[in-house]
């Protein structure tokens, strides 16, 4: 049964690693931001092909995380005197199956909702009426606002992650936490040419 977890820990670290995603969309979201106008030609194809085509994936990485997760917690249930409800009682796996949902739930928001309206704006990329120009303004900076919450929940569950393996004190998973928040609040709002600023 060691084996089978350790398969499961690297699978699960590998797929918590795919949740990076958000601040590199980040990145790129920021360098369309610096050149500016126009709105609609070959750049914003680009771009809306990048960000759209990941949203499958990023579910398929979601699904990997929630499955993986509670096959993880059977896993180690049987390598340990722990029961499944010592694990789910457990606040911070408890938290990050909250997380994860909460995560889906803007992902299936942005999949079915705003990127069909930014598609169907677009249309098939060209001049646009200022209208429509307004509008995919305002649906992006919510698009990219969302990004950054999720950047923030997903760096969040890693730190919960090794909380629940290692067991650090409250007012480290604090620090922890706010050190996230400014790392998001810079990627949100910069280029982060060095990384961490
Ligand atoms: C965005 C979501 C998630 C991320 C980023 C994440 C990340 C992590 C990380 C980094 C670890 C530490 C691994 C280690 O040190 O071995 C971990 C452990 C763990 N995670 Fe997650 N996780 C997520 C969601 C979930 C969910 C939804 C569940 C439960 C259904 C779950 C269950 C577990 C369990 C049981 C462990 C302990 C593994 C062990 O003791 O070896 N995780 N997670």
């Amino acid at each position: 049964m060691d084996e089978v977890t350790s398969f499961l820990r690297v699978v699960h670290i590998v797929a918590a690693m795919t949740m990076a995603w958000p601040y590199y969309a980040l990145a790129a979201v920021n360098q369309r931001i610096a050149l500016g106008p126009p709105l609609g030609d070959r750049t914003d194809r680009y771009l809306e092909n990048i960000l759209k085509n990941r949203t499958i994936a990023c579910f398929v990485f979601q699904g990997t995380l929630l499955i993986g997760g509670f096959l993880l917690i059977w896993a180690r249930v049987s390598d340990s005197p722990l029961t499944v409800g010592d694990y789910l009682g457990d606040w911070a796996i408890l938290a990050k199956i909250i997380i994860l949902l909460i995560m889906a739930g803007m992902l299936s928001w942005v999949h079915f909702l705003v990127q069909p309206e930014i598609d169907r704006l677009f249309g098939d990329y060209g001049v646009l009426a200022d209208d429509a120009k307004k509008r995919i303004t305002t649906l992006r900076m919510r698009r990219k606002k969302m990004a950054s919450l999720c950047m923030f929940l997903a760096f969040s569950a890693a730190i919960l992650g090794v909380e629940s393996v290692v067991g650090f004190p409250a007012w480290l998973t604090a620090v922890l936490l706010a050190v996230a928040a400014l790392w998001v609040w810079r990627s949100y709002t910069s280029k982060t040419r060095y990384g961490w600023v």
